[in-house]
């Protein structure tokens, strides 16, 4: 494909980031200390790939024949999701981890208590911020899934990929398999599994999903989208395992051997590396084959999947 998939994607994550600019909560008063330390981890940097899949997505989908204003809350609300998973996974109660995305964790600078705020308050304002567009947006053809109004369907899938059912759920199991010693290998791989579909997976579904439903899919349409949303975020924490081990705190922006520091189980630590390299080219494959069957064969986001696969970042 003679798409430049990595410049393109540069200016659409800065798209993302006016967006995201709008949204900025402001200082009020005493509050104020809480509020610095989420736009200092929203607006670190970060590749804003959620929010870029979910405009994708929805623009496949609506052929612009909907408002992006419709789905732009929803776009701010995952990235702010994300950002608090990434706030809350470097506390020294989880990862440890004292840089993110090229400077210093939320707690390193504002202190344990006031970084796990910074991720309450992310993900209370992500609900605000989408449930205000939903109030406030254009009305929608009906959906034929469980719930007709799609801006409701939305909702629902962001409440639940978002926690026990998804993102929630992965990082319990990634604690819980912690330094593991007496579970077999292959009660591990099936572990393994449901933790990179989960706490990785789950978000990146969720961004596919919503952008689908707003932008006017059906539901099968949304179910395969799904399905290569799952496809793409397990490959996407594969190649996080990998390059947790291959790359360098100056390229990644954070700590290099953070899952070896906190005894993890990877892809790559129990199938080794080349397998974990083919893995990551094999899942994506297969979820721009799901593209292709809906239609998406030429678009952006299926050179994104296939981008991907080399990422280095
Ligand atoms: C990091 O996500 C956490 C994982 C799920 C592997 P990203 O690699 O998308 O992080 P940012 O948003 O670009 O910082
Ligand atoms: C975290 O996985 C995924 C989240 C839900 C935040 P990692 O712990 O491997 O993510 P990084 O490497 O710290 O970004
Ligand atoms: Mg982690
Ligand atoms: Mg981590
Ligand atoms: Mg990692």
């Amino acid at each position: 494909m003679g798409m430049d998939v990595e410049k393109l994607l540069l200016e659409k994550a800065c798209h993302v980031e006016e967006i995201l600019k709008r949204n900025l909560p402001a200082g009020d008063g005493y509050a104020d200390e809480v509020i610095e330390a989420m736009n200092y981890s929203l607006m670190a940097g970060g590749k804003r790939l959620r929010p870029v899949m979910m405009l994708e997505a929805f623009n496949l989908f609506s052929g612009g024949s909907v408002d992006e204003a419709v789905v732009e809350p929803f776009a701010t609300a995952i990235e702010m999701i994300h950002t608090y998973s990434l706030v809350h996974d470097d506390l020294p109660a989880m990862d440890n981890d004292e840089y993110r995305r090229g400077r210093k964790t939320t707690h390193a600078v504002y202190g344990a208590g006031m970084a796990t705020l910074a991720g309450d308050g992310l993900l209370n304002l992500a609900f605000e911020t989408a449930i205000k567009g939903a109030a406030t947006g254009k009305e929608l053809a009906a959906y034929d899934g469980e719930c007709a109004n799609r801006y409701l369907e939305s909702l629902g899938i962001l409440g639940k990929k978002a926690g026990i059912r998804g993102m929630v759920g992965g990082q319990c199991a990634d604690i819980m398999a912690e330094n593991a010693t007496d579970i077999p290998e292959d009660k591990m791989k099936d572990i393994l599994h449901y933790i990179d579909e989960n706490k990785t997976g789950a978000l990146i579904e969720c961004s596919l999903m919503i952008g689908a439903v707003l932008g006017g899919a059906g539901k099968r349409e949304v179910e395969l989208i799904e399905k290569a949303g799952s496809n793409v975020g397990i490959a996407f924490q594969i190649q996080d395992d990998i390059l947790d081990i291959i790359s360098t705190q100056e390229e990644l922006g954070k700590p290099i051997g953070s899952d070896e520091k906190n005894g993890k189980s990877t892809y790559v630590s129990l199938y080794g590396m080349d397998n974990a390299k083919s893995k990551v080219k094999e899942l994506s494959e297969e979820a721009e084959g799901i593209l292709k069957d809906l239609g998406f064969e030429n678009s952006f986001l299926s050179g994104l999947f296939e981008y991907l696969i080399y990422r280095k970042k």
